[in-house]
């Protein structure tokens, strides 16, 4: 189930949320009466209990436990009787005062909804033998839901609240708050868990790191995932920008695949991999700064991303389990190149690729950069490295059979026309926009420009490009392409081209 948090200062503000959290799609809502001014319990909970659209947890948080409510605990507890008797359909009790709840509830309320007993750590999550006693100390109070929540300062961190909810013999509530903690409050459906958090609005949330309904619903498909899906995402960090999620969610959807694909906030990538080593995790992205470390993770490594020293996609073999990296950059880059030549962009139906004979020019060499030279080379081209650290340029040359030169040099360089350029650094992305790697004069000498950047689309570089007569290939272009072929790994189906095509322009 999905529950929307209502947090709001009057009990009418909080009826427009609870209709909001209906409309959007939500199961239940958790109505935090700890935010509300001037709180008049019998008034305001008989209203906001029996007009709800929606099945209610009532939950009214104390300070002690990162709440809003410094008061009287007789009177919150008594508040909460109140609110079992007025029809609740569940209570939230903290775990510090359950047993005292419990037995007030013994001696006088005839009704009883179902009781959450919940314990919060905002520092960190414990281990995993400590959050095992700590649901062992819930059940024994007569809770009838278990909730745990942690704050995960690792990606790893989630996978004991995953463990735990997968392990209960009880409906629970398993969380890990924060950024790090994304994956566990998606992937609670799939071990089983009572229910997730889904803020109405983003940045309006009651805890860290919560999702929007709406995200839960569109972005992550919720409420497809089962006990057998499969586990994919994105490994990088910073990572909450990647626009992947929406293309491979939409995409997988559309094929009826049974997966599901996350931004994966990833400070060590052989630690991740050893934790989630279950074979329903089966297939990543990589993105800087893991495509390096993601290769040395890998059991095997296919030619291309070993030469080019990382890898842009990993996939786990079902038949054993090792991880096979492999570096689709390249493939997306230069397919991109290909078609905007006019020519075939697969080698394998024996044409010559346009990019044959051709002088070839890559500015930068880092990880794109790589893939670009060597995919250039793999295609007969002529390669000249320009980078601002020549000695990185000198180094990619050599190992690619190609030219070198320093990007100071670039503006003068004119051996011939008609060559090719690629921007493969991040000079001109969002927000440096106004920046170009080279003189919009020295363009005139390209018949083709590209550049990696896809934020802008529109680069100045390209600007100037088409200014010049040169014809220009956008990043989303190889961005496209090399979601293509991971799409293909990750499901052996065919890639919904147009599909991913729409759903990266609808989101960037
Ligand atoms: N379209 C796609 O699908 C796709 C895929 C991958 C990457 N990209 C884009 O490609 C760009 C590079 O990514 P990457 O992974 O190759 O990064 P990287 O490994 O960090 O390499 C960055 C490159 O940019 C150069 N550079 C950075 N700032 C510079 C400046 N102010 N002046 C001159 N050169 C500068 C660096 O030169 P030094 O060696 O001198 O530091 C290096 O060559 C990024 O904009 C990224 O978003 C796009």
């Amino acid at each position: 189930m999905i529950c929307a948090p209502v947090m709001a200062e009057t009990a009418e503000q909080m009826l427009g949320q609870m209709r909001k959290a209906k409309e959007l799609g939500a199961d239940l809502v958790e109505i935090r009466i700890d935010y509300l001014k001037s709180f008049s319990p019998q008034q305001h909970l008989e209203v906001l209990i029996k007009q709800s659209p929606l099945p209610t947890i009532i939950t009214y948080r104390p300070t002690w436990e990162g709440g809003q409510y410094d008061g009287d605990e007789s009177r919150r507890q008594a508040t909460l009787h109140q609110a079992m008797e007025l029809g609740a359909d569940y209570i939230d009790i903290e775990l510090k005062v359950a047993d005292e709840f419990f037995s007030s509830i013994q001696e006088r309320s005839p009704k009883r909804p179902k009781v959450i007993v919940s314990s919060h750590n905002y520092e960190n999550t414990p281990s995993a033998e400590e959050i095992g006693n700590i649901a062992a100390r819930i059940q024994a109070t007569g809770a009838d839901i278990v909730k745990i929540a942690t704050t995960a300062l690792d990606i790893t961190d989630s996978a004991r609240i995953l463990q735990l909810i997968a392990h209960s013999q009880v409906p629970t509530i398993g969380l890990a708050m924060g950024e790090r903690g994304l994956i566990s409050r998606i992937l609670c459906a799939k071990f089983g868990g009572f229910l997730t958090f889904g803020a109405l609005e983003s940045g309006i949330h009651s805890a860290p790191g919560q999702p929007t309904l709406r995200d839960l619903l569109d972005l992550y498909n919720f409420r497809q995932i089962e006990p057998d899906t499969k586990v994919h995402g994105v490994i990088g960090n910073p990572i909450g920008h990647s626009k992947s999620p929406h293309l491979y969610n939409t995409a997988f959807k559309k094929a009826a695949f049974n997966g599901i694909y996350l931004p994966l906030l990833v400070d060590n990538v052989a630690n991740f991999l050893n934790t989630y080593s279950s074979p329903d995790f089966t297939g990543y992205s990589y993105t800087i700064p893991h495509k390096m470390a993601g290769l040395e993770c890998c059991d095997e490594v296919d030619p291309i991303a070993k030469a080019i020293g990382a890898i842009s996609c990993m996939i786990k073999k079902p038949s054993d389990g090792k991880l096979i990296g492999y570096n689709v950059d390249y493939l997306g880059a230069i397919a991109a190149i290909e078609e905007g030549l006019g020519g075939s962009s697969s080698a394998s139906n024996g044409s010559v690729s346009p990019l044959a004979g051709r002088l070839f020019v890559v500015i930068g060499a880092g990880g794109a950069a790589k893939a670009l030279a060597y995919g250039g080379k793999e295609k007969g081209a002529r390669v000249v490295v320009a980078n601002r650290t020549y000695e990185k340029a000198k180094d990619l040359a050599r190992k690619i059979g190609g030219e070198s030169m320093p990007l100071t040099e670039l503006n003068d360089f004119h051996p011939e026309d008609g060559m090719i350029l690629a921007n493969a650094t991040s000079v001109g992305m969002k927000p440096n926009t106004d920046a170009t790697p080279i003189s919009k004069e020295a363009l005139s000498r390209y018949s083709l420009v590209f550049d990696a950047i896809y934020t802008p689309k529109w680069t100045r570089l390209l600007r100037e490009a088409k200014e010049t007569g040169a014809k220009v290939v956008f990043g989303t272009e190889m961005f496209l392409n090399q979601a293509f072929v991971q799409f293909e790994k990750f499901t052996g189906l065919p890639a919904p081209k147009d599909l991913i095509r729409e759903t990266l322009a609808r989101n960037t």
